[in-house]
């Protein structure tokens, strides 16, 4: 038996959903990470600083007694937000970041942005504060193929941004591609991204090859193996820009298993275990506290968890639920597509 133990880890990009599901996932996520950064893509989205407090209160409602979770806000950027309501709610430590989505990228973007210029105010007083951005990368041109979007993003959307606002900071969320890795490696300050522990995992071939896979399809879409080799060596690096990102967002099965289904991985429930096979295998199992535990927080200005994790290791595979339940129906976990060995045990 090996064990490892790291720093309790951080989730900096995680969808929690509200009601129902909400109930069933958030213990999935608390049971591991201390802090996560949630995503504001509900209907309706989470704006104001009002949204943001009731929608943490809803969560904190759903968090075990003994869990110790703390959910990280954050507002949904729309062309009418508010700029001193943003940053009056990051000034308070309520909120941490803001979260562009191009309108129609993802699920629940419609609120979203359409033109840069329309929400410039608000991000110049941002990088002022120094208040980060997140980023969901990618075009929503219908004349760009879905596998360019990401890439198309960096050099027509962010370059030109980042080059009008060099002091605001940018996180580019579950980066899928080289041409964001290498983006991120390439620029100078205030640029990091975060990785998502399917993106390490599966490439396009799992969601396509031998019959289509709706539990893979997410987007930003897993693209060519080649992008998802160079993402594995970004991720063990142990670069300070990078850092772990599940994007865990839940979806009923129905509404997965569908002629027109939706994006999203559900991986809270295993993720630490595929993280520690994705760097063991890698050799990198010293890199694994960095990722998950130490680049994140520094980002967000914050203390790295008091506590610690201890990840073990058996010969024997360790089994994982194939479904989690909730009071709406089944939502079906990440399968890597191969047996895990490590588990979770609570320190
Ligand atoms: C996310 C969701 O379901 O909210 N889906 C996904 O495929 N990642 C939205 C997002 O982060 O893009
Ligand atoms: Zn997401």
């Amino acid at each position: 038996m090996q064990t490892l133990t790291i720093r309790k880890p951080d989730d900096w990009h995680l969808h929690l959903r509200d009601g129902a599901v909400m109930q069933a996932v958030t213990p999935e996520t608390s049971r591991d990470f201390g802090r996560a950064i949630i995503m504001p893509n509900l209907v309706p989205p989470v704006v104001t600083g009002a949204d943001a407090r009731a929608y943490r209160e809803r969560i904190m409602a759903c968090v075990p007694e003994g869990d110790g979770f703390s959910p990280l806000m954050t507002l949904y950027l729309t062309e009418t937000t508010d700029a001193a309501d943003v940053i009056a709610s990051y000034r308070d430590g309520l909120v941490h970041a803001v979260k562009l989505y191009p309108a129609g990228a993802t699920t629940n973007s419609q609120s979203g942005v359409r033109d840069i210029e329309t929400v410039l105010p608000v991000l110049e007083k941002m990088a002022e504060a120094g208040m980060p951005l997140c980023v969901h990368g990618e075009v929503t041109d219908p004349a760009i193929d879905i596998f360019d979007r990401e890439a198309a993003f960096i050099e027509t959307v962010l370059e030109p941004l980042r080059a009008r606002l060099p002091e605001l900071r940018v996180c580019m969320e579950h980066v899928t591609t080289r041409d964001g890795v290498d983006y991120v490696m390439a620029a100078d300050s205030n640029l990091v991204c975060t990785l998502t522990t399917h993106h390490l995992i599966i490439n396009r071939n799992h969601i396509l090859a031998g019959g289509i896979r709706p539990h893979y399809y997410c987007l930003p879409v897993a693209k060519r193996e080649e992008h998802r080799l160079a993402l594995r060596k970004a991720a063990i690096s142990g670069d300070a820009r990078v850092f772990l990102g599940t994007d865990s967002a839940p979806h009923l099965d129905p509404l997965k298993e569908s002629a027109c289904g939706c994006a999203g991985v559900f991986s809270a429930t295993n993720t630490m275990a595929c993280l520690a096979h994705v760097f063991e295998e890698e050799g990198a199992l010293d890199k694994l506290e960095a990722f998950a535990s130490l680049n994140g927080p520094r980002w967000y200005g914050l203390e790295p968890n008091g506590g610690t994790m201890t990840l073990t290791r058996s010969d024997a595979p360790v089994s994982y639920p194939d479904k989690i339940d909730t009071d709406e129906g089944p939502i079906t976990l990440f399968d890597p597509g191969f047996d895990l060995h490590w588990s979770v045990t609570r320190d």
